[in-house]
């Protein structure tokens, strides 16, 4: 059971709109999936119109030692897709974890309870490296890293990266980059091309071959609580996420996890 982290400090990059449809899509090859919603802003529970839908204990609760894992995912209108809702609480947690010993690993020692249940376990990061984010990498086999083309984004590329070996090292865990994949491309801007073309000679093999395209239908579809599979299922979007659920596939098993 692969764990996959889609993780950014840079906010609004695509985590998200990746996390829900990257879901739903390994969903519709017949795979598991729980998406866990790490995020105080909750944007994945709301973009799956999943905000009104309360399970028998909240992700906040969970992570402070009230139950599994197990008891905190909700069912979405997709099969095979089930969530664990998001909290603004999430905040709290942040703060209560700091003062507390093995703060990073909470979240692993949770997601081990559910290992078996699911092919894939998805987590959707806020943007920051904030405690919650340290416990999403370690609880990772996988980080998959969203990235817009552009100059700033792709340096930022840089600190992310010495972020992951520093973890890699005090906490003696090995998440490994699935990939790097870019987002929201707009190849009617000149300096798309530019900035891929860096990206891809800088990352080599880690810049996934699948390119999301920067597409309308991905930024309509939250706002009725609904995957671009649902919403539009000929939109590029749902192409575009639909080759990426398959790259990413290929990399897991070519990984081994
Ligand atoms: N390929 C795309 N085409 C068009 N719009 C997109 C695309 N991907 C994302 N967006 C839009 O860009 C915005 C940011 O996307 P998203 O919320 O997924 O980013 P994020 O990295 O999760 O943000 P945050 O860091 O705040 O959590 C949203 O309005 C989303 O609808
Ligand atoms: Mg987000």
């Amino acid at each position: 059971m692969p764990t996959i982290s889609v993780v950014n400090d840079k906010g609004g990059v695509g985590k998200t709109v990746t996390a829900i449809n990257l879901g739903a899509a390994i969903a519709l090859k017949g795979k598991t999936i729980l998406l866990v919603d790490l995020d105080p802003q909750t944007s994945a529970t709301a973009s799956l119109g999943l905000n009104g839908k309360m399970p028998s204990v909240a992700l906040p609760d969970v992570l402070l030692g009230v139950g599994d894992l197990s008891k905190a995912v909700v069912a979405s209108k997709w099969e095979r897709l089930h969530v664990v809702p998001g909290s603004p609480r999430m905040k709290d947690v942040n703060l209560a974890l700091a003062s507390k010993i093995g703060r990073e690993r909470v979240l692993q020692s949770k997601v081990a309870t559910v290992r078996g249940k699911y092919d894939f376990v998805l987590i959707d990061c806020p943007p920051s490296v904030s405690i919650l984010t340290l416990n999403a990498i370690v609880a990772s086999d996988f980080v998959l890293i969203p990235v817009i083309p552009d100059f700033l984004s792709v340096n930022g590329l840089v600190e992310l990266q010495s972020i992951l070996k520093e973890v890699e090292q005090a906490l003696r865990v090995h998440p490994k980059i699935l990939g790097i994949v870019p987002t929201v491309v707009d190849y009617r801007t000149a300096i798309t091309s530019e900035v891929l073309q860096l990206l891809r000679s800088t990352y080599k093999s880690l810049v996934t071959k699948t390119e999301i395209r920067v597409n309308v239908k991905l930024r309509e579809a939250p706002g009725f609580g609904q995957t671009i599979f649902a919403y539009d299922p000929q939109s590029t979007g749902a192409e575009n996420y639909r080759a990426l659920a398959e790259e990413v596939l290929q990399r897991c098993r070519k990984n081994h996890a």
